[in-house]
């Protein structure tokens, strides 16, 4: 038995997650499954990423601590995780007590061995919220092409990079004020020390073949020392004997998966040496995204060898998700997060559909919506659920559910499971489309076995009872086959495939062995076909979900709208605002934020869509007056056409407020 640790890269804990998060943990997952699966020990792992700037300052926009912040992000997290049916064994945080060790312990080995360094630099620094900016934080105009409001490392006009000391009329965007210079000490780690191990490390079969490639580049490029902290105020760990210094949010990131399996193995009396110590045997996974491998191929074995601690078995890095060919954009609602997916659909067809076009490069992958219709229609429904409720019902009716005592075909049998081993082993190797491909492909011999047998012309004639159990049986026993070797990839479906069955949990070896003489249970609709208009209902709550929150949901965006680019007095003259009385309000069926409002602005009545429901019963806001942009185009939605704005302030969710004038404003005044 192969003792196995694997992880997913950890979601920072300042966001919700969207479906492109999920594309990596369905990867890790169907692996972790597979393993287990197949009788080795297998611990899944994974965490929030819970410390930094940005952490800090959305929980202070918020008005609550960054504790608060992240508690309340680790419940969405989870919550999300479990409805896709993420398997992880431990989900920890980076905020916890195991990780401050590890991080303090990994940290003091190191410097200890002489891997670590300290010196003053230069930042740039907000004078009115005292606290050093990240490039991040600072803005203002290109050096290179004049663009306005680009960030401090990179501008996103002409892709050209610099230092924020370059940006012309930069300020912070914290609080609006220009950054000053600052000297500050900083502590590095000198990841050159590790050069001759990484180099070897990196060929050493480690990582894939692209990657390694990319790796080389970097190394010309020269191994620079990695600034490893931050100045207070910083949500994070201080450094042990540097009051006022914190690890960088990255120091401490990948140690939390070292300090999850540690919370684990204290919850089940495992030995976490096992799999951390220096020689342990064991194997080691990390799963990401390629946008981090610097971090995981290149710091991430050094600060582990420079402690002492073993180095991952392979790191395995995915593509990006696109939506339609393009990036996730909220304004077209492909932006679609994790739970507004599963408000409108169920988890499995995402799964497959995402198992369906995985394989172990580093391609991005494409959900096109329609193909994603089509294809699990076609595939999950039509071909593998169809087999079972091809034969289910004649065994319950007419042989009590027994399905028979001999297989009738031995031969296709032996078909269905000489395919495990090769199936198997793209699994193992993270080619999950070329398994779904070879499993769809058993998927149509078992349906055209049913197409020649005709059950139910048998089923009408007298005589070949025998022969019609048989065929249902033979047919039932293939698509157990068939639910095996989905398992990793559609836990929920195999669950209520084994309830069906009445078998226990299904694993691997099952497949080689058919289930005869046994009873089953009554056939229940295992999958129901994707329904076209969930998918556009879906991708309206997107859109919803983006007018919900006007302000944008980083904190530095948000900050940054206070102070917005200026506009003439022309065009605030075009916007006409009026007062409004709101005279009736509505929920609006098959809309999670929208409230419908009907307006009257002094003898006109005007329809408005307002993304405030989480703010407002519909009863307190009937009768209330507000201010509303009057001259908006209207705006063609999913439940009607939005006659115009309603004006509100906030964060967004139950944070938002409505702004009302004094009564005695009447309703169809201007406002000035
Ligand atoms: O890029 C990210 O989303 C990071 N939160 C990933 C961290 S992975 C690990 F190093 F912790
Ligand atoms: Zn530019």
């Amino acid at each position: 038995m192969r003792k196995i640790l694997v992880t997913s890269a950890l979601p920072y804990a300042n966001a919700p997650l969207h479906i492109g998060h999920i594309v990596e943990y369905t990867q890790t997952d169907i692996w972790a499954r597979f393993q287990k699966m197949r009788g080795n020990q297998c611990w899944y792992i994974c965490a929030d990423d819970s410390h930094g700037t940005p952490i800090m300052l959305h929980a202070r926009q918020k008005g609550i601590t960054p504790e608060e912040l992240i508690a309340a992000m680790h419940e969405d997290h989870q919550a999300d995780f479990r409805d896709f049916r993420i398997g992880f064994d431990n989900f920890h945080s980076t905020h916890s007590d195991e990780n401050r060790e590890l991080a303090s312990l990994i940290y003091e080995r190191n410097l200890a061995a002489g891997h670590i360094t300290s010196r003053k630099i230069v930042q740039a620094y907000d004078p009115e919220e005292n606290m050093f900016l990240p490039d991040r934080f600072i803005k203002g105009e290109c050096p290179k092409c004049g663009a306005a409001d680009q960030y401090g490392d990179n501008c996103e006009v002409c892709g050209a990079t610099y230092s924020p000391t370059e940006l012309k009329n930069s300020y912070s965007v914290v609080s609006g004020a220009k950054p000053i210079e600052k000297e500050t000490e900083h502590f590095f780690f000198k990841l050159a020390d590790f050069e001759d191990m990484l180099k070897a490390w990196t060929r050493g079969g480690h990582l894939q073949p692209e990657v390694a490639n990319k790796l080389d580049e970097w190394f010309e490029a020269g191994l620079r020392e990695w600034d490893i902290s931050r100045d207070a105020p910083y949500f994070g760990f201080e450094i042990p004997g540097h009051p006022g210094k914190y690890f960088y949010v990255w120091l401490d990131a990948p140690i939390g998966y070292m300090a999850s399996f540690k919370n684990f193995c204290e919850k089940q009396g495992l030995d976490f040496d096992e799999y951390w110590a220096e020689d342990a045997g064991t194997e080691l996974y990390h799963f990401i995204g390629k946008d981090i491998i610097y971090f995981h191929a290149l710091f991430w074995p050094a600060m582990l060898e420079g402690a002492g601690f073993r180095k991952p078995t392979t790191i395995h890095a995915h593509g990006f998700l696109t939506v339609d060919g393009q990036k996730m954009s909220k304004s077209r609602g492909s932006f679609i997060k994790a739970r507004t997916y599963l408000d409108h659909l169920d988890p499995e067809y995402l799964r497959y559909y995402f198992a369906a076009k995985l394989g172990s490069g580093v391609d991005d992958i494409d959900l096109n919506l329609e193909d994603f219709v089509q294809r699990v229609n076609s595939d999950l429904v039509g071909k593998v659920v169809n087999i079972a409720s091809r034969c289910a019902g004649f065994i319950s009716k007419r042989f009590d559910g027994r399905l028979s005592e001999t297989l009738s075909e031995p031969e296709l049998f032996k078909t269905f499971t000489d395919a495990s081993e090769s199936i198997a082993e793209h699994y193992e190797k993270r080619e999950f489309s070329r398994a779904v491909r070879e499993i769809m492909a058993l998927a149509d011999k078992a349906n055209q076995y049913i197409d020649e047998k005709q059950p139910w012309v048998v089923a009408k004639e007298e005589g070949r009872e025998q022969e019609l159990q048989d065929i249902c049986s033979m047919g039932i026993n293939l698509f157990r086959v068939l639910m095996v070797y989905l398992r990793p990839i559609l836990p929920g479906t195999a669950e209520s495939a084994e309830a069906f069955l009445n078998v226990a949990p299904l694993q691997w070896q099952d497949a080689t062995t058919p289930l005869l003489d046994h009873e089953i249970n009554k056939f229940k609709a295992l999958m129901t076909r994707v329904d076209p208009k969930k998918i556009q209902a879906m991708v309206e709550s997107s859109k919803e979900d983006m007018q919900a929150k006007p302000q944008k949901s980083a904190p530095a965006k948000a900050k940054q709208d206070a102070i917005a680019d200026t506009i003439e007095f022309d065009d605030f003259a075009k916007v006409d605002l009026r007062v409004a009385r709101i005279t009736k309000a509505q929920a609006v069926e098959g809309a999670d934020k929208l409230l419908q409002l009907t307006l009257d602005l002094g003898g006109e009545t005007r329809n408005v869509f307002a993304g405030i429901k989480a703010a407002y019963d519909p009863g307190e806001l009937e009768g209330r007056l507000t201010v509303m942009v009057a001259n908006l185009a209207p705006r063609k939605m999913r439940f009607g056409v939005s006659e115009g704005m309603v004006l509100a302030a906030g964060p967004g969710g139950k944070d938002i407020f409505l702004l009302s004038p004094d009564e005695g404003a009447q309703p169809g005044m201007k406002v000035k």
